[in-house]
């Protein structure tokens, strides 16, 4: 009786998995997380969520989280991540996001992931963490200034860093992550993490591929190659038209452009030969605005007329006409707190099912065999 009832549960689970690997087999399934950094700015815009809105069309599978386990590798204080994880996905959905178009889900809504980040860690080496490159920057930077690295650069953690996002990926059976050039190398340690386990325990896991992002590294406001939350420059989805022009007002120009020396108007061709927060300003230009009116600031530029003023002004109020209907969605009642938590417990529910599949089968194929009773 008793063996007969374990054959029962084992032939289920074969059936579940053979039909979905079936489905799968046709679509993709593509996976990226983003952590939560409270407001969404222009940067995590171009260079994240847009590539996530224009994937939508397509028929695939797609599943986006918040990394609310990995905002944790760098804590130093209590912070309210879970409200900065709402007021994201608010915004998210109010600048186009489909919640019923994709799963989106919270992390550790997901919390065998961190059981399958327990069983994958067995099969990692610390040398291998060791040669991460962020982990390297991380400790080279303690060494310069000692407690001036965020959060605890020693921690457990933050060496782990790369299993938790290979566990991420390897959970939903993803084949296609979308990253940008920062997180590639965390890509590829989840791909060496995903072979080396089929390789010991027999193919379990789905090894991914990378997908470009095709994003946009948007420079900060201040002339530093990155917008960054920590970098406190800047510019915000939600930002008001008073903040907005505020924030434009005080990018640093020179009053002397140096003269572009090349005939093409291109963004990629021009921008580069500008001072760097005036490559900033006309970057955003470009993006938010009609051609036309780009072009017409870049010939000033080539005529090195004094145009500073009228060009933040001109771009200010393509700002705040760009973050105006976000600000209204956000805001609207359908997009509250309540209504969020209510499609992220639906999600969590869809993405539950595939990823104790996973863990299950690996459990089995290390040889614990699979959970008796989950909660
Ligand atoms: N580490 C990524 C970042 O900092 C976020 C992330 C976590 C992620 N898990 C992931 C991205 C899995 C892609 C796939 O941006």
């Amino acid at each position: 009786m008793r063996i007969a009832s374990i054959e029962d549960t084992n032939e289920r689970g074969m059936h579940t998995m053979t039909t979905r690997m079936t489905m799968t087999e046709k679509r993709e399934v593509i996976l990226s997380g983003i952590r939560p950094t409270g407001r969404l700015h222009y940067g995590n815009y171009f260079g994240a969520v847009k590539n996530f809105i224009d994937l939508q069309g397509q028929d695939n599978v797609r599943y986006y989280f918040i990394a609310d386990y990995h905002a944790l590798t760098t804590i130093s204080e209590r912070e309210d991540f879970y409200q900065q994880t709402i007021d994201m996905l608010r915004t998210y959905v109010a600048c186009g996001l489909d919640p019923a178009a994709s799963v989106i889900y919270r992390q550790s809504d997901l919390p065998c992931t961190a059981e399958l980040t327990l069983l994958l860690g067995m099969i990692t080496n610390i040398g291998f963490l060791e040669r991460g490159t962020t982990y390297k920057d991380k400790m080279s930077k303690l060494e310069e200034t000692p407690g001036g690295v965020e959060g605890n650069p020693l921690s457990y953690g933050l060496l782990g860093y790369p299993v938790l996002m290979a566990a991420d990926i390897l959970i939903v059976r993803a084949n296609k992550v979308p990253v940008g050039d920062d997180q590639r190398q965390h890509l590829e340690m989840a791909i060496d993490i995903a072979q080396r386990f089929n390789s010991r325990f027999g193919k379990t896991l789905t090894v991914p591929e990378g997908i470009s992002r095709n994003a946009l590294r948007l420079p900060g406001l201040d002339g530093s190659a990155k917008m960054g939350k920590s970098e406190n420059n800047t510019l915000d989805l939600l930002d008001d038209p008073k903040t907005v022009l505020k924030k434009i007002k005080s990018v640093p120009t020179t009053t002397d452009p140096e003269p572009l020396n090349i005939d093409s108007n291109d963004p990629d061709d021009v921008i580069p030969r500008m001072p760097n927060s005036v490559g900033a300003l006309y970057r955003l230009l470009h993006l938010l605005a009609p051609k036309d009116v780009y072009l017409d600031f870049v010939g000033k530029y080539r005529r090195g007329e004094k145009f500073y003023g009228t060009l933040k002004t001109t771009l200010a109020e393509y700002v705040s006409a760009f973050n105006a209907p976000i600000i209204e969605k956000f805001n609207d009642p359908a997009n509250s707190r309540e209504s969020v938590e209510d499609f992220l417990r639906e999600n969590a529910k869809k993405v539950t099912p595939v990823a104790l599949d996973t863990v299950e089968a690996c459990r089995a194929a290390m040889g614990i065999g699979h959970s008796l009773y989950r909660a």
